[in-house]
């Protein structure tokens, strides 16, 4: 688990205990008036009505429906009490919430959180596989932080009815034990697949002071499985941690699948997340890296993926509040789901961009037309506008010898510093800096820098080129969500493409799609 929910725990011992929140309906009025007039809640990004949220499971299309899944506290709004709340769409962006699929159980394997997971389809059904933890003894625990100690085991439930309404939990683990012979980091997230007449199944873990790795199962039922080998593996680590999950020697969240003529692996390991392209061997079913990078670089952890109606491969990643817990908890909320990103390889390399459906959400937009008059043309950017900080900017420029820069911020106060800014120098071609951040992406070999943003409430995901992601999170005070202005300096004359889109709030409120 990350650290922020590490150190939150550790401050809470000595806390004064504060009133939960409770899950949020139309009775509580009060702290439902207090969510929806937030102006930092997104309007058009999945999040619960109330309260924590982190890693996304189980995304699974069925019957018509797309199906959400997400760690979730229906208590209070910081990590804890593990539950899998639950969400359902028509085009991946509309969300209603639906109740939560699971809980954990009394005396069960999973009585202390039902941890992060996946789903497959297995005909008329819908099966989970998922982490269940049990406080244990240090001595017994798999998990063991600095701040917990439980017990992991892989377990499966089956979702059936109209809406994936009903659950049944199979009483016992389907995995009960990490392998003898590996001192295990952790035993956790697990992913399964079908191949031919065979399921398989990644557990992330990883070799205690050494390296983090993905654990390979193999089943004919889903209900018995047999370890077959380490399927991916890291190097070897530099330091040891109390967390393993901070020194890099345990590895959450990993998923292997498919993706052009290549093979995708991810995984989530000291607060970020990596993708490797390689060739996953057919006889050996041994994954060989050939080459890497991160998913996102900024604030954005343990993602999953499923496929889409056609066939698509969507990431979905937590975004998690980069503001002191104690502001978080006090605001009743924290995370939300990233936008569905489309994934696809380009000679290995991973590309990205949030799913067409996001264009639905699309209102009349405020193009730029570019001039040779820098002041007239600058006089067009100040005059454009995300209104209530919803809404979509995409510019596309061919910065040349020049450098460019893009800043978001305040429209209103001219001296604010920036939300979010980009800064591409030519004379470091192979790299655009984001919040004075280096990321390995130039121009286009025709000479073309793509920005594509998202802003939503107190959040900024950014796609550059495709090619690299960064989302961020802003936090403005006062009660109303400000316009968002753009600055940029450079040549704007070179600008091909600048649009700015209001986008329509998902829900009448900032409840997110609250049941109504
Ligand atoms: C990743 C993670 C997973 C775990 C879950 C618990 O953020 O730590 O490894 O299953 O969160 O909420």
């Amino acid at each position: 688990m990350p650290t922020d929910r590490r150190t939150f725990l550790a401050s809470m011992l000595g806390a004064v205990a504060l009133p939960a929140l409770d899950v949020l309906d139309r009775t509580n009025a009060g702290k439902a008036a207090r969510l929806e007039a937030d102006p930092r809640r997104p309007q058009y990004h999945l999040l619960p009505a109330a309260n924590w949220m982190n890693d996304p499971n189980g995304p699974v299309y069925w019957d018509g429906s797309y199906h959400m899944f997400y760690q979730y506290n229906p208590d209070a709004a910081v990590w804890g009490d593990m539950h899998w709340g639950h969400a359902i769409s028509p085009d991946m962006i509309h969300w209603h919430h639906l109740p939560v699929a699971l809980a954990p159980t009394p005396g069960g394997p999973d009585e202390s959180g039902c941890f992060s997971g996946s789903a497959v389809i297995d005909g008329d059904r819908v099966a989970v596989v998922y982490t269940g933890v049990v406080a244990a003894p240090e001595t017994k625990a798999t998990l063991r932080d600095g701040a917990h100690s439980y017990k992991e085991t892989q377990c499966l439930a089956f979702g059936t009815g109209k809406d994936l309404s009903t659950w049944t939990k199979v009483p016992q683990p389907v995995v009960a034990a990490p392998p003898a012979e590996i001192n295990v980091t952790g035993f956790r997230d697990p992913s399964a697949w079908r191949h031919g007449d065979r399921w398989y199944m990644t557990v992330g873990s990883g070799v205690r002071g050494k390296h983090g790795c993905v654990l390979l199962y193999e089943s004919t039922d889903l209900q018995h499985w047999r370890y077959l080998h380490m399927v991916a593996s890291g190097e070897d680590v530099a330091g040891q941690s109390a967390n393993p999950v901070e020194s890099g020697d345990m590895w959450e969240c990993p998923e292997l699948f498919p993706l052009g003529e290549k093979h995708v692996l991810i995984y989530s390991t000291q607060g970020k997340s990596f993708w490797q392209s390689g060739v996953l061997n057919p006889e050996t079913l041994i994954f060989q890296p050939e080459q890497r990078g991160l998913l996102d670089w900024g604030a954005y952890y343990a993602p999953k993926t499923q496929l889409d109606k056609s066939g698509n491969r969507i990431l979905w990643g937590w975004i998690q509040e980069t503001r002191p817990v104690e502001e978080y908890r006090a605001a009743g909320w924290a995370g939300m789901m990233s936008l569905p990103r489309i994934l696809t390889l380009e000679d290995g390399v991973l590309n990205m961009q949030a799913a067409s459906e996001a264009e639905a959400l699309r209102q009349r937009p405020q193009n730029f037309s570019s001039s040779a008059d820098e002041d007239r043309n600058q006089r067009q950017i100040a005059s454009m506008r995300v209104k209530g900080v919803c809404g979509e900017i995409l510019c596309v420029t061919r910065p040349g010898t020049t450098t460019f820069e893009f800043a978001l911020a305040d429209s209103q106060d001219d001296d604010a510093h920036p939300w979010l800014s980009v800064r591409y120098d030519p004379s470091n071609p192979d790299q655009t800096m984001v919040d004075g951040k280096p990321l390995p992406v130039g121009t286009t070999p025709t000479g073309e820098l793509e920005l594509h943003l998202y802003l939503d409430g107190s959040v900024i995901e950014l796609f550059i080129n495709r090619k690299a992601a960064f989302t961020k999170r802003f936090y403005y005070g006062g009660s109303r969500a400000p316009s968002a202005g753009m600055r940029i300096t450079g040549q704007t004359s070179l600008i091909s493409t600048l649009s700015v889109w209001p986008l329509t709030p998902i829900s009448r409120d900032r409840l997110t799609g609250v049941t109504s």
